[in-house]
């Protein structure tokens, strides 16, 4: 077994020491996120983020067990999660349980998550019988943005609010162990978080919820496509990239580099 931060452990960390998560996609950065992190997400917004989408309904299951087993490569402590793509898991419960079998085989990943409310509900009872742990996602699913009509925050008014605080029961009551809650006002957030027994992960959710996750491209500064409300930077690492890339070029063009340091010599006569 792996020193990483178990499912149940993190299930009981309902109300306690806030559940830190950032999303990985890649090996290098799973590997600097990893000792400061409890979950590393293998977020479907890799299609947007990495591929240059503009939604995450292309992703393949494919991509994501890719991108799961680099990540779960290059951690030791974090759980990894790995989202299930859109169209991998709406269908019936046996096809989200081959689908996450696939993952979980095929990464080493420790659980999925997947978008979705009341009608998911009978498929995270199936998964999590079955032995695939299920972090559930509600609110914005992004997924859904077609029958949304965009990335808005969602549960505005009073009756939404209650589809939503039922679905967060819903996926709470059949058996996942962690919850997202994504774009939805405070108020909300902390109504469900009082409501379900399992710990809230908030992401435009409000600091009601049990833990954090962010988009790292986002809260980094690397992508700059769009910038939601609910994201902070602590780094403006793109840049940080574009200064060195710019550095290189007036380097390469004025042959400042390579220097003699950078150079292979003949190798030394043997005497
Ligand atoms: O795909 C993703 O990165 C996510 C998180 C932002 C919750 O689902
Ligand atoms: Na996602």
């Amino acid at each position: 077994l792996t020193a990483r931060h178990s499912v149940p452990a993190l299930r009981a960390r309902k109300g306690g020491e806030p559940i830190v998560c950032l999303t990985a996609y890649t090996a290098p950065v799973a590997r600097l996120l990893d000792p400061h992190v409890d979950v590393l997400l293998v977020g479907d917004s890799l299609g947007m983020v990495v591929y240059g989408l503009d939604s995450t309904l292309p992703v393949t299951l494919d991509m994501m067990i890719a991108h799961g087993a680099a990540v779960v490569r290059a951690s030791e402590r974090a759980c990894v999660v790995v989202d299930l793509p859109f169209g991998s898991y709406q269908e019936s419960k046996e096809t989200a349980f081959r689908a996450s079998a696939r993952v979980m085989a095929e990464t080493g990943a420790q659980a999925v998550k997947l978008e979705g409310g009341m009608e998911m509900a009978e498929t995270v009872a199936f998964l999590t019988a079955r032995g695939i742990p299920v972090m559930g996602h509600v609110g914005l699913t992004p997924q859904s943005v077609n029958t949304l009509g965009g990335y808005k925050a969602v549960g505005r008014d009073a009756e939404a609010a209650e589809r939503i605080a039922a679905d967060a029961r819903a996926i709470a009551e059949a058996g996942a162990f962690t919850l997202v809650i994504e774009g939805t006002m405070e108020q909300l957030a902390r109504r469900i978080t009082e409501e379900v027994a399992i710990p809230t992960i908030g992401i435009g959710g409000s600091p009601a919820c049990d833990g954090q996750v962010l988009v790292t491209d986002d809260m980094l500064g690397l992508f700059g496509a769009f910038q939601p409300k609910f994201v902070k930077r602590y780094a403006n690492l793109g840049e940080t990239v574009g200064e060195a890339a710019a550095a290189y070029a007036a380097e390469v063009r004025t042959r400042a580099f390579p220097g003699p340091e950078h150079c292979f010599g003949m190798k030394k006569a043997a005497v």
